[in-house]
């Protein structure tokens, strides 16, 4: 009895050590921790379920009978974060580089299929250089099996990527179908095919860095959500972001423990927008001073910062926000922030996020690049986004909701639940100068009549009451009572009931 529970134990230590001393430590050697290290990091201690873990390939080509490791180069299972529950799989670059073959790619599936029955999210450590060669098509057949379930997981449960090493090949396209992608700042990178291929394909010389590093795809691509100094930082973040998040899209958003009092009066924001309509101030702060305990957990902070997104929690309860920017391009909509934030919508009304927006906005960029690149589809891409949400929808202006900015922005006729106005917002189809402008061109030459014209446009538009006449406004309400009236307007809708008509499913413009 004793041999057979040894035995055990001696398969159980050789499937831990993967690849081996040496290729642990080379690991090391280039910052970056093993497998298990990381779902150490990531899961509750003694949490981890672990699956599959004397799985071994059937490969019988190019010598691959001799090379068998139990696990085969990846580490799956499901564990707590925080108390709840996430399934995950980390690959194992030890293992023949973490490369994916039929098994392992059998071992991710079987962690899927579970997730999606059991109502979990799955969290996926990349660190893989892709289909495994010595398998050929079984390895490729892998992925596609990989892929098939990212789809049809997608807005059931939250999938997140971390890319904690290479992803090249097709293996970018699985993180690519999941919900947030995650890099580490130079150890980690994403791209279809590598420095060498694009140079021989285009004559580009690029390092891999360039190409697909973490900040790239952050800045660049817009590939990734974030990206992180190094493993650890990644690993404890990623524990952060997933308190924020449902376990599925019938979970409902998470409950947390709050100790921040939603009646509280925040008197700075009552001077946060600048007398002068044309001088900036930074959204950002509004976002912290509403926020329980100022936690703020942004989407794409280095992508299109013209618009800001994010979670929050208001009353210990997830709140997805978008904001216009005043800092960045004033805040201005283009192709760039309206797919940014479109996508951020869809994510928080597939999962029953409610949806906070901050408004100052004067309008769509104008201009041939944007026209070019095609910013009517583009921007059209939030319209819709927010136009089909049916989740609890807050709105706030606080300066300018210029033009067709305005109607996508939330507003009252894209079914906004709540849509409160600061005193100083300013409600109109163009800032006074522009309207002045067209509506009186044959004034142009008398200044003073086109400055009194001015002031009367002011007048009658540059404030949100004529908005508020019309019941388009619900309230025009104080800058440092913001926190207290949209706490308790998500608190009146936690009971909304909205459904859109029966469809196979829609066409967003993609
Ligand atoms: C089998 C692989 C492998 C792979 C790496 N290894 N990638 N084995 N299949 N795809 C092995 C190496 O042979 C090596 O084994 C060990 O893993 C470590 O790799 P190194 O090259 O020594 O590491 P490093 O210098 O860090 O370079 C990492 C790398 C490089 C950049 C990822 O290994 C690489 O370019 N690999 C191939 C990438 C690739 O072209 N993959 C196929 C993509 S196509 P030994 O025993 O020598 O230490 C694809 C199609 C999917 O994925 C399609 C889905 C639609």
């Amino acid at each position: 009895m004793r041999e057979i529970l040894d035995e055990l134990e001696r398969r159980r230590e050789a499937a831990r050590r993967g690849g081996g001393e040496k290729r642990i430590a080379v690991q090391h050697a280039k910052g970056k921790l093993t497998a298990r290290e990381r779902l150490e990091l990531l899961l509750d201690e003694g949490s981890f379920e672990e699956f599959d873990m004397f799985k071994t390939h059937r490969c019988t080509e190019f010598g691959m009978d001799k090379v068998q490791i139990p696990g085969d180069g990846v580490v799956t299972g499901w564990g707590t974060i925080n108390g709840r529950q996430v399934y995950v799989f980390s690959q194992d670059f030890t293992v023949l580089g973490g490369s994916l073959s039929e098994t392992h790619a059998e071992k991710i599936c079987k962690i899927m299929d579970m997730a999606l029955r059991n109502g979990a999210p799955v969290i996926g450590i990349n660190d893989s250089g892709g289909a495994r060669i010595q398998e050929g098509v079984a390895s490729l057949a892998g992925y596609a099996e990989v892929f098939q379930r990212n789809v049809l997981a997608s807005g059931v449960i939250p999938q997140i990527s971390l890319i904690m090493g290479p992803c090249a090949g097709g293996a970018v396209y699985s993180p690519a179908m999941t919900d947030f992608i995650f890099m580490v700042k130079d150890s980690s990178y994403m791209f279809v095919t590598g420095p060498d291929v694009v140079k021989t394909v285009t004559g580009e010389m690029v390092t891999a860095e360039e190409l697909g590093g973490a900040l790239t795809h952050t800045r660049k691509s817009s590939v990734a959500d974030g990206a992180f100094e190094n493993d650890v930082e990644a690993l404890l973040e990623i524990r952060r972001f997933f308190d924020f998040l449902p376990l599925s899209n019938r979970s409902g958003v998470p409950e947390l423990p709050f100790f921040d009092d939603p009646e509280r009066i925040e008197p700075s924001l009552d001077t946060l927008v600048p007398d002068n309509p044309n001088q900036p101030y930074d959204m950002k702060e509004l976002i912290v001073k509403v926020a329980d305990e100022g936690d703020f957990f942004e989407i794409q902070a280095d992508f299109a910062a013209n618009i800001v997104t994010g979670f929050i929690r208001l009353e210990g309860r997830t709140v997805g926000v978008v904001a216009n920017q005043p800092l960045v391009l004033a805040g201005v909509l283009d192709i760039d922030s309206a797919r940014k934030a479109a996508r951020f919508v869809r994510f928080c009304d597939a999962f029953d996020i409610p949806i906070l927006t901050f408004v100052d906005v004067p309008g769509f960029l104008p201009g041939t690049a944007q026209e070019y690149g095609g910013v009517i589809k583009h921007g059209a891409k939030l319209l819709f986004a927010y136009a089909e949400a049916t989740v609890p929808k807050v709105t706030v202006i606080t300066r300018k909701a210029y033009g067709g900015a305005y109607d996508v922005m939330a507003s009252k006729h894209l079914r906004g639940d709540i849509n409160y106005a600061w005193p100083t917002a300013e409600i109109a189809v163009m800032g006074a100068k522009g309207a002045v402008e067209i509506l009186y061109r044959n004034e142009l030459d008398d200044p003073e009549k086109i400055a009194a014209r001015q002031r009367e446009y002011e007048a009658r538009f540059a404030n949100p009451f004529v908005a508020a006449e019309r019941g388009f406004i619900d309230d025009v309400i104080m800058p440092r009572s913001t926190r207290r009236r949209v706490c308790r307007a998500f608190a009146g809708l936690r009971g909304k009931k909205l459904e859109n008509p029966w469809k196979k499913h829609d066409n967003i413009p993609l």
